[in-house]
């Protein structure tokens, strides 16, 4: 089962994209990222290329990036999630605890999270470990979220089917009759946080020629940090 197939059969079937996208390519002419500029620490790195990112990025939502899990089997899926924290020991994000994302780590923790900052001709890779955050961190952001997103967190049994967008609309309305604005909402228990602790960290600056620069920084077991460049 699975692998790859050739299915160039079935091709001659499909119809024509309305776009011509073998000829749809940029030339990256960005300044260059080298060894002698990178800081000591992959997450000192991602600092400076996040403030980069959030100032003068042209990026809508800079925290917003690709979260990779896989269950068990190593079947993979992805979604985007907004970054809610990071320091050294690692990167935060929320959401629910039922969801298809957290049953896949909690079967199996490795995942990957990408940053796609398509404008600015760069994208971060971080590959690591995810863990739950603990229960005061957790009800320290619920706290920070506005009422509204604090009653979705309880309205939405995430990724599973839902009868209709009224079915939705209507759970959410009986919350809020519960807990009117000003009212303190409980933090959901099925809600919370993972800590994705890195294992791996790549920057890609996109360059000319597709001669593009990728350093990667690789956890060491004394606790210190690997620089290798990677081909493009
Ligand atoms: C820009 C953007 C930001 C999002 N941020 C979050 C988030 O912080 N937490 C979350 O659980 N889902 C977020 N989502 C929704 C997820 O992409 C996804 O639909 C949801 O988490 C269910 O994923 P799953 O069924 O794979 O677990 C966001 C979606 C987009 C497009």
């Amino acid at each position: 089962m699975g692998g790859v197939t050739d299915r160039e059969a079935d091709s001659a079937a499909v119809p024509a994209t309305p776009f011509d996208l073998a000829s749809m390519r940029k030339q990256y002419r960005a300044e260059g990222l080298s060894e002698t500029e990178l800081a000591a620490t992959p997450v000192e790195q991602f600092a400076r290329w996040f403030k980069q990112a959030a100032t003068d990025g042209g990026l809508f939502e800079p925290n917003a990036m690709v979260v990779s899990t896989a269950d068990a089997q190593g079947r993979p899926s992805s979604r985007t999630v907004l970054l809610k924290h990071f320091d050294a020991q690692g990167f935060v994000f929320y959401t629910n605890y039922d969801s298809r994302k957290a049953r896949e780590l909690g079967e199996n923790p490795h995942v990957s999270l990408l940053f796609p900052w398509h404008p600015m001709a760069r994208q971060v890779v971080v590959t690591g470990v995810a863990w739950r955050t603990g229960r005061d961190e957790t009800a320290a952001y619920f706290r920070t979220r506005p009422h509204g997103s604090q009653l979705g967190a309880w309205a939405s049994a995430q990724s599973t089917v839902v009868a209709g967008r009224r079915a939705l609309d209507a759970a959410y309305a009986e919350l809020v009759a519960r807990y009117p604005e000003g009212e303190q909402v409980p933090v959901p228990p099925h809600w919370g946080g993972f800590r994705v602790v890195p294992q791996a960290v790549e920057f890609w600056q996109g360059r000319e020629n597709r001669l593009h620069d990728r350093l990667r920084y690789e956890a060491e077991a004394d606790g210190g940090w690997r620089v290798e460049r990677l081909s493009p």
